[in-house]
């Protein structure tokens, strides 16, 4: 399973809206494999198909708790993954794109949401989120629509010009 390389702005892969997955097949497993390995030798928590350069409507996300360190990690893989029931409640978080190095941004998202999608096995399911998943959820539907946080970003910072008391963690980059 080869590692593939995350293509960075201003790279035009990552502003098309990718196409839907149409057939759930070896070639497609191989691709899933491939995004979770690149996912976390990144290390980032999640990874939308188009930042591999691969125009497909595909993400996988890796969720540890934050209370509870010794928690094992969730992995979810999602095809074309849709937000619905986003709550009306807003939270404003900083945000760390793969795809962006050396900047984070302000993004504000729904608290909560429910992502429609199809599973790796292509049944359907439906993930419920809130909170920092929520958010990563939001993120990656985002990259494969062709929208990246800094488009949608009230605020955006260099890394390098952040307080200490404002550290951004770049493992959980998306
Ligand atoms: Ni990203």
């Amino acid at each position: 399973m080869p590692l593939r390389e995350i293509i960075t702005i201003p790279h035009e892969t990552l502003k098309r809206k990718a196409r839907p997955v149409t057939s759930v097949d070896s070639k497609l497993q191989e691709l899933i494999d491939d995004m979770v390995e690149t996912m976390r030798a990144a290390p980032g928590v999640g990874l939308a198909a188009p930042q591999i350069d691969v125009p497909l409507s595909l993400i996988v996300v890796e969720f540890g708790d934050e209370e509870d360190e010794e928690a094992p990690k969730k992995l979810f893989t999602l095809l074309n993954p849709e937000i619905t029931r986003p709550s009306t409640e807003i939270l404003t978080g900083m945000e760390g794109c793969l795809s962006i190095p050396g900047f984070v941004a302000d993004v504000d998202r729904h608290d909560s949401v429910v992502v429609k999608a199809l599973n790796r096995r292509g049944q359907p399911v439906k993930v419920k989120a809130s909170g920092w998943l929520a958010r990563i959820f939001q993120h990656e539907v985002d990259h494969v629509n062709g929208i990246l946080m800094t488009d949608i970003a009230t605020k955006i910072y260099r890394l390098e010009d952040l307080e200490d008391d404002e550290e951004h963690n770049t493992d959980e980059d998306l």
